[in-house]
């Protein structure tokens, strides 16, 4: 697959599966650019990338605006927008304060809807365009002990679906990917204590069909074929790459 001659943009590029995909995009001939809250990480993956670093909260429908549109401005188009940032809230309903709720849906669903917004607003002077956002098995069934998490993925899979639609006849595919458990920085995160390598497998030998966690790069490749026009049919897709987990 190659992305020669493409303007791609990355969000949540610093760690896991946006990294991944970043990586896996930039060896692909796409000219890469960045997008994370987190700077070190963005210049770790940018090593690997040679691409352009943008720092700053997908929450915030300004930074969305301004940096797809200084993008467009240098590098002529956006052709390629992954959403790949995110937050996850290990919490039941009860435990969910107000501002977590609230910080939880602003980045995993305003920032989605401000990024696709702002290179929509250009992809469509173009007539074309490929956008890719996670999702997660969690947007389509539910898990005990991630509510909100599991709402703002449904909202993710809706919006993807919904901006699909409307943008079937501008040339712009949107579609998802809905990951089952992956092995980044998030598996562990929001635990009282990070779980040990034993303990993960447990997990995968209780919950995985294929009974191992995903490594990013089987994602970021699903990704890419979704980006790419290998998938010129496909648009409005959830695509679970979960190892069964869904087919239960
Ligand atoms: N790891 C899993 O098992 C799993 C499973 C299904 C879906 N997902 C989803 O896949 C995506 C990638 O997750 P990951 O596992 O690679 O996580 P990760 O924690 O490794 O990476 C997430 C990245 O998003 C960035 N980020 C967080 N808030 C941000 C904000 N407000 N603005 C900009 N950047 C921000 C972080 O700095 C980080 O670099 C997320 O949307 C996640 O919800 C993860």
């Amino acid at each position: 697959m190659s992305f020669k001659g493409k303007v791609a943009v990355v969000t949540g590029a610093s760690s896991g599966m946006g990294a991944a995909t970043a990586r896996a995009l930039a060896s692909a001939g796409a000219q890469v650019n960045l997008i994370d809250i987190d700077k070190k990480g963005a210049e770790e993956t940018a090593q690997k990338t040679g691409s352009e670093i943008f720092i700053g909260d997908v929450s915030n429908s300004e930074f969305c605006d301004l940096t797809i549109d200084s993008i467009v401005q240098k590098q002529g188009q956006v052709d390629i927008l992954v959403n790949a940032a995110g937050i996850i809230l290990r919490a039941d309903a009860l435990e969910t304060n107000d501002d977590n709720w609230k910080r939880i849906m602003a980045v995993n669903v305003d920032g989605v809807f401000f990024m696709c917004r702002s290179a929509i607003r250009h992809m469509v002077n173009k007539k074309s365009g490929s956008i890719v956002n996670f999702g997660s098995i969690w947007g389509d069934v539910a898990s005990s002990g991630v509510t909100a998490y599991c709402v703002t993925k449904g909202a993710v899979h809706q919006l993807t679906r919904a901006l699909a639609l409307e943008h079937a006849e501008d040339g712009i595919r949107v579609n998802a990917v809905a990951p089952g458990e992956v092995n980044t920085p998030m598996i562990k995160a929001g635990r009282d204590k990070p779980p040990t390598g034993d303990e993960l497998q447990e997990l995968a030998n209780a919950t995985i069909p294929i009974k191992r966690l995903a490594e990013p790069e089987e994602i970021a490749e699903v990704v890419l074929f979704l980006a790419s026009e290998k998938s010129s049919y496909m648009t409005g897709s959830i695509v679970p790459v979960d190892a069964g987990y869904t087919a239960r």
